[in-house]
């Protein structure tokens, strides 16, 4: 157990060993932290709980920290069963207490445990009195679930803020003034290019709406990673960057190649931008983290991808890292096709479609290439990339 504020606990877990996440969707090399919280004002509120997984020593530390039966609400900001999984272990024991939630989360809650438990939907502007504190519902609609929501508590002056604000990170100290910042903007930009890119509008206009409340805001507590209490703004001015269609000055070529010719003008290409001034980094697809690389494509203002053909199409790889950019709305930015082959040559072609689909805009026509490149053609590519930074 952590103090957090005077009257605001953290109970959660640790899970330092974490590698994937969402199953094997997302990688999270520096562990991840399920923030469970209790606040112990003249009713006692616990606030999310745990990943199933993780229930027992959960389960033990509540007991010894809190006691269960001293609990007279809990509140589950997020339905997820990262944050909620442990619901249904704390209503065995106590089948009475009521459970705040949002709207959705009524729903969502139902179709997890499928119990007639006393849920009490609370919608935005809502609010419940706990003793000195008196606590404000805020839905956060696709934010990054139908059923989030966030609180803020007057008298701590702390907003707990469900998964928005987050990260994947697991360290000794819970503070953001303890850690590394490097480390932590690595992981909260990685966190917010993975999980709540999809959402950048909603995001957008959700800061808009929560600003104009005028909260005074001296801790923002997310349910992963850690606190942020010395400037807790800075989150939320990061979040405001980032969801108004956020660049960095640099391009990104991803390739994939079975022989090496894709490789030749993956390097072509990133000797004339490098020539022009623009700084390149470059990955092979089929060796690099996906969610690394998913980060790197949200930061960049201009992507590069290109592929081997095989059986008509790309390598797999490559598909992959396209249906991401589609469902990840990373539509905007300047993007350029290339690809070699030795037979029908589809592979540029498909990638420069499925970019238009995902509304990229192209810098020129596919670059393809039959079987293996000509010193004569790396030097026009590269010429070719120099003057499309140019
Ligand atoms: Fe951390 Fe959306 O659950």
């Amino acid at each position: 157990m952590v103090k957090v504020t005077n009257k605001i606990d953290w109970i959660g877990i640790k899970d330092w060993d974490l590698r994937l996440f969402h199953g094997h969707e997302l990688s999270t090399f520096k562990g991840s932290t399920y923030n469970s919280y209790v606040i112990r004002d003249e009713k006692t509120v616990l606030v999310d709980t745990v990943w199933l997984p993780h229930a027992d020593e959960y389960m033990e530390t509540l007991e010894k920290e809190v006691g269960i039966d001293n609990i007279d609400y809990i509140i589950i900001n997020h339905m997820e069963p990262d944050h909620g999984g442990t619901l249904g272990k704390i209503m065995e024991k106590r089948p009475d207490l009521p459970i705040y939630c949002s709207i959705k989360g009524e729903e969502t809650i139902k179709a997890y445990f499928h119990k007639e438990w006393d849920l009490r939907p609370m919608k935005t502007g809502d609010t419940l009195n706990i003793g000195e504190n008196t606590i404000t519902f805020v839905e956060m609609r696709m934010i990054h679930w139908p059923d989030s929501m966030l609180l803020y508590l007057d008298k701590e002056k702390t907003v707990l803020s469900s998964d928005a604000f987050g990260q994947h990170l697991c360290t000794k100290s819970l503070f953001n003034d303890e850690v590394d910042e490097c480390v932590l903007y690595q992981e909260a930009i990685k966190y917010y290019a993975n999980i709540l890119t999809p959402f950048s509008k909603l995001i957008k206009k959700k800061i808009v709406e929560i600003a104009a409340l005028n909260l005074d805001i001296e801790i923002i507590a997310p349910a992963h990673g850690v606190i942020w209490r010395d400037n807790p703004m800075q989150i939320v001015n990061a979040y405001a960057k980032w969801s108004d269609d956020y660049r960095e000055e640099f391009a990104v070529i991803l390739f994939d190649s079975m022989y090496d010719s894709t490789r030749k003008i993956a390097l072509a290409l990133e000797e004339g931008m490098g020539e022009a001034g623009k700084k390149v980094k470059i990955f092979n697809a089929s060796i690099t983290d996906l969610s690394d690389m998913l980060t790197e494509l949200y930061k960049a203002d201009t992507i590069m991808i290109g592929s081997s053909t095989v059986n008509n199409g790309v390598l797999a790889s490559i598909e992959i890292i396209l249906h991401e950019i589609k469902g990840h709305k990373l539509g905007g930015k300047d993007f350029l096709a290339f690809g070699s082959y030795g037979w029908s040559g589809e592979s540029p072609k498909h990638i420069h479609q499925k970019l238009l689909d995902a509304k990229l805009n192209p810098l020129a026509d596919p670059i393809s290439v039959f079987y293996n490149p000509t010193k004569q053609d790396l030097l026009e590519i590269k010429e070719l990339a120099k003057g499309l930074i140019k």
